[in-house]
């Protein structure tokens, strides 16, 4: 029966300027005082934020924790992800979008191991191949415009991904990568600078320190000087 239905059929300029509305209150008004915005026809579900988040328009975010300040560009698709405070992620990017087997199952198509999934004819009663894996995000994280982050990947604190790369492994903290597949390029700091960061956890800190120390933030040398002393006030940030 299912096959006799085309559901593309009964979509509309209305219909789905009603849906984005729909979604953009429900999650406005769950988060209200936090001052999240849901960019114009962009679709939520099963997500939770933190303040301060902004979906760009057009996005998909689902399955999909984000910290204080995160933000999310136009055109993005973020599948199931758990984001730390301060990330900026840009236009275009598909954050786990989702995985076919490689080895082992005969076929990459998901008519012969997954029963679920938008196929208009489905033959496997189960779901015989786990086609999701989470990625994390730490804090303070920037992932450049048209990039792909693979299932599975956690990218740490601080690290920079490279405008259209594709990440395929783990990322650490303060690194930079760029290219398919992304490859190191270099250290955004030294090691000492990097683990005073890390120990420091400024991210952490409330909106008052934030603005009291906005100026240190323009000199890594300024930061790492002897008179930042962070007041952690707020809950710790899920972070890696
Ligand atoms: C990576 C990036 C941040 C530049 O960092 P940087 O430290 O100033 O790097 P440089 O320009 O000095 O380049 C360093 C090396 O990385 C390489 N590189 C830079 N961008 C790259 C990319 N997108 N993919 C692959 N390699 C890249 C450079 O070729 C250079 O390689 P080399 O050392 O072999 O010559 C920048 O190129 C980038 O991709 N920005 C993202 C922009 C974006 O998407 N904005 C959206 C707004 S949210």
């Amino acid at each position: 029966m299912k096959e006799y239905i085309d559901r593309s059929l009964m979509l509309n300029p209305l219909g789905e300027y009603l849906k984005w509305l729909k979604c953009k209150i429900r999650y406005q008004v769950k988060h209200w005082g936090k001052h999240i915005r849901i960019g114009y026809l962009s679709a939520v579900d099963s997500s939770s934020f933190g303040r301060y988040n902004v979906i760009g328009g057009h996005c998909v975010v689902s399955n999909t924790t984000m910290g204080d300040f995160s933000y999310v560009n136009s055109y993005s698709y973020i599948l199931n992800a758990t984001i730390g405070r301060y990330c900026s992620i840009g236009p275009n990017v598909k954050i786990a979008p989702g995985k076919h087997p490689t080895s082992v199952f005969v076929s990459t198509h998901p008519v012969t191991f997954n029963n679920q999934g938008n196929l208009v004819k489905n033959y496997c009663t189960e779901q015989k191949f786990k086609n999701t894996q989470p990625v994390t995000l730490g804090n303070d994280v920037w992932i450049g415009a048209n990039s792909i982050i693979i299932d599975g990947v956690n990218i740490a604190n601080g690290a920079i991904v490279a405008a259209n790369s594709v990440v395929v492994k783990d990322v650490g903290a303060y690194e930079i990568v760029g290219g398919n597949p992304a490859k190191f390029i270099r250290k955004r700091f030294d090691d000492e600078q990097i683990k005073y960061l890390q120990e420091t956890k400024w991210w952490n800190n409330d909106e008052t320190w934030l603005q009291n120390n906005i100026s240190r933030f323009w000199n890594i040398d300024d930061f790492t000087g002897p008179a930042i002393i962070p007041t952690i006030i707020m809950e710790p940030a899920k972070a890696v």
